[in-house]
């Protein structure tokens, strides 16, 4: 037997002012791309925004329904339609922000577990890393270099070979 480690480390901003201009921009828009949420159900609105690595710009939101397992988060809303737009352009980086109506909105909120094994499977795809900068309208924002951080031991699709 042997014991594996997994080490994860992520920047810690005291507030969106620590951050350089284009990542503070970024998450800018990711706090106002949270108005195009569709969540009467939950009042909880996602927004994401996605720099791609050919400078394009594309946005997210969560968009849910009466019948609630068809809602859709606001990270997988935005890789559906990188996918769609910009076929296999990797993306650099993806600024998540909300507006939770029903309490506060001052701490980073990280992707779902659903949601992670997109990002996942989206940076395997291209070949190239997710960024992504975690904040909400306020407060702390968190800076994770690489999606796959957030699922050690991912299923993928070298697994169905
Ligand atoms: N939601 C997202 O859009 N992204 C996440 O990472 C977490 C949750 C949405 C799903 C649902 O519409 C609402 O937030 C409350 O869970």
């Amino acid at each position: 037997m042997n014991k594996q480690e997994y080490h994860f480390s992520f920047e810690v901003h005291d507030s969106i002012k620590d951050l350089s201009e284009e990542d503070a921009w970024l998450l800018n828009e990711a706090r106002e791309v949270t108005q195009h949420a569709y969540a009467p159900y939950s009042n909880f609105q996602v927004g994401a925004i996605a720099r791609l690595e050919n400078g394009e710009l594309v946005a997210g939101s969560n968009q849910e329904n009466a019948s609630f397992p068809v809602g859709l988060c606001a990270e997988r809303v935005l890789l559906a339609s990188a996918s769609s737009l910009f076929p296999k352009v990797p993306i650099n980086t993806v600024a998540i922000s909300y507006h939770n109506n029903n309490g506060e909105s001052n701490h980073p909120i990280s992707p779902c577990g659903i949601c992670r094994q997109s990002l996942v499977e989206y940076q395997e795809r291209v070949s190239q890393p997710i960024r992504l900068i975690l904040g909400g309208m306020e407060g702390k924002v968190y800076i994770i270099d690489n999606a796959s951080m957030l699922l050690p031991l991912s299923f993928n699709s070298s697994d169905l070979h």
